[in-house]
C-alpha cells in the first residue's frame, strides 16, 4: 500500500525550504537505490552524495536545468562502475533503477526530489566527471536534489489505456 502510495503521489520537486535533511535519511535513500535490480545482478552503481554549497553551486551554474540545486540540502550522483557492468549498454537502466528506487524512497521519508540529467549527454557528463573528480572507469548517470519540499504537486492522471497493447500490437 505504502509502495503504490509514493509512486503515485511522488512529484518532482524543486523547490526547498531551509530544514536540513538528516544524514540518516541520505544513507537510507542509498540503500534503497542498491535495493534496485539490476542486470545479472551485477549491482554496478556508487553513489557521491554532497551537501557542499560550492559543488551544488556550480553545477547550479553550469547545467542548464539544474538551478534548483541553489536552494536544495543534498544532491546524490548516482554513477555506474564499467568495470562492473554485465553488458554493453546495461549500466544506464541499472542506474535508472537505482535512481527511481531513491526517488521513490525520498518521497516515503518526506523530502522531495527531482531527476536532473547527466547521461548521455556527454558535455554533462563530461561536468560531472572534473567537478567530482571521477576517475575513468566511472560513468556518471543521473543526479537527485534532495530537500524537505517548499511546494506541493496534485497528482496527474496519467493512467492512458491506448498505451496498453494487450498480447500483440494489432
Ligand atoms: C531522465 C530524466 C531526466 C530529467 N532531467 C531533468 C533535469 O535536468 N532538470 C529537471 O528539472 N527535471 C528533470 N527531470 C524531471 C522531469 O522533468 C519530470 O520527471 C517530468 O516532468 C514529470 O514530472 P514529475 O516528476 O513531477 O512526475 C528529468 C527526468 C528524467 C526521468
Amino acid at each position: 500500500m505504502e509502495a503504490l502510495e509514493s509512486i503515485f503521489n511522488r512529484r518532482s520537486i524543486r523547490r526547498y525550504s531551509s530544514r536540513k535533511v538528516e544524514k540518516e535519511k541520505i544513507i537510507k535513500i542509498i540503500e534503497a537505490g542498491m535495493f534496485a535490480p539490476s542486470a545479472h545482478n551485477r549491482q554496478p552503481w556508487h553513489f557521491v552524495p554532497t551537501n557542499d554549497r560550492g559543488t551544488m553551486l556550480e553545477i547550479a551554474d553550469k547545467h542548464p536545468y539544474a538551478k534548483m540545486l541553489k536552494t536544495a540540502d543534498w544532491a546524490i550522483l548516482v554513477c555506474g562502475d564499467l568495470n562492473l557492468e554485465s553488458s554493453s549498454g546495461y549500466l544506464a537502466v541499472d542506474c535508472a533503477a537505482a535512481t527511481e528506487n531513491m526517488m521513490l524512497a525520498a518521497y516515503s521519508l518526506g523530502l522531495g526530489t527531482v531527476w536532473i540529467a547527466v547521461y548521455p549527454r556527454e558535455e554533462r557528463i563530461r561536468m560531472m566527471r572534473e567537478i567530482f573528480k571521477l576517475p575513468a572507469n566511472i560513468e556518471p548517470i543521473s543526479l537527485i536534489a534532495v530537500g524537505y519540499p517548499d511546494e506541493k504537486k496534485p497528482k496527474p492522471n496519467r493512467f492512458n489505456p491506448s498505451r496498453i497493447h494487450w498480447d500483440k500490437w494489432e
